[in-house]
């Protein structure tokens, strides 16, 4: 399948988006060229979108990559923090780069490590965590962001729907399995958990939004 949003759609969808300029658009272009996985342009909109509405002002991140997703919400919010966990440092050495060129040292911290270990360490509660790592381990993340969120926080799980692998077998490249048979479990076990209120949209590929009750 690929791609879960008929392109035609995603075509339109992305065209009528205010395009980035500046440091973002070199982000991006940087991305596009070293096969940096970066949040797509409607998904970054939703993004924004949700921590304006939620007036967000603390954000935890797993997966910084380039800083991409972390500067938009750090943009979408007012003398908001960030911080974002990464665990490859040649991603986190870019990342700090970027974000001390849009002079947002003050609002984002990445901290290097893997998010499993970092996570349990982490104080203070967040008003949106934003899991886009390893698809395959976002159960392993799950409990300490639940902790880590505040009540009436957002969690934001994105590629969910894995090239719509995870809705059906019959796209299932066979190296792929195990990490559609975890994303399914993460998928049911977040739409049941007693403690969040999840919808599954059908946006880039594929976002979960969980409100804490
Ligand atoms: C999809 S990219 C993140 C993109 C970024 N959020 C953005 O949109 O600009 C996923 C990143 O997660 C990192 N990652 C994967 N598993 C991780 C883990 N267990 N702990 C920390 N980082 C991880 C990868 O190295 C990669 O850079």
């Amino acid at each position: 399948m690929g791609n879960i949003v008929n392109e035609l759609i995603e075509e339109y969808i992305r065209n009528i988006l205010p395009q980035k300029d500046g440091i973002l658009k070199d982000m991006e272009d940087y991305a596009l060229k070293n096969h940096v996985p970066i949040v797509q342009p409607e998904v970054a909109k939703l993004l924004e979108v949700i921590t304006q509405i939620n007036q967000t002002k603390s954000v935890l991140e797993v997966g910084t990559a380039i800083g991409y997703s972390a500067i938009i919400f750090t943009k979408a919010m007012e003398n908001g923090k960030v911080i974002s966990i990464e665990k490859r440092s040649d991603m986190v050495e870019i990342a700090r780069k970027n974000i001390e060129i849009m002079g947002l040292k003050d609002q984002i911290q990445v901290i290097e490590g893997c998010a499993e270990e970092i996570l349990p360490t982490l104080q203070g509660k967040f008003d949106l965590i934003f899991l886009d790592a390893a698809k395959g381990q976002y159960m392993k993340f799950l409990s300490s962001s639940i902790n880590l969120l505040k009540k009436g926080g957002i969690l934001v799980s994105d590629n969910v729907l894995y090239k719509g692998m995870v809705a059906s077998n019959e796209y299932v490249v066979r190296r792929k399995i195990t990490i559609v048979k975890r994303m399914r479990k993460y998928l049911d076990y977040i739409m049941h958990h007693p403690e969040l209120t999840t919808s599954l949209i059908p946006i880039g590929d594929g976002v979960a939004i969980s409100y804490k009750n």
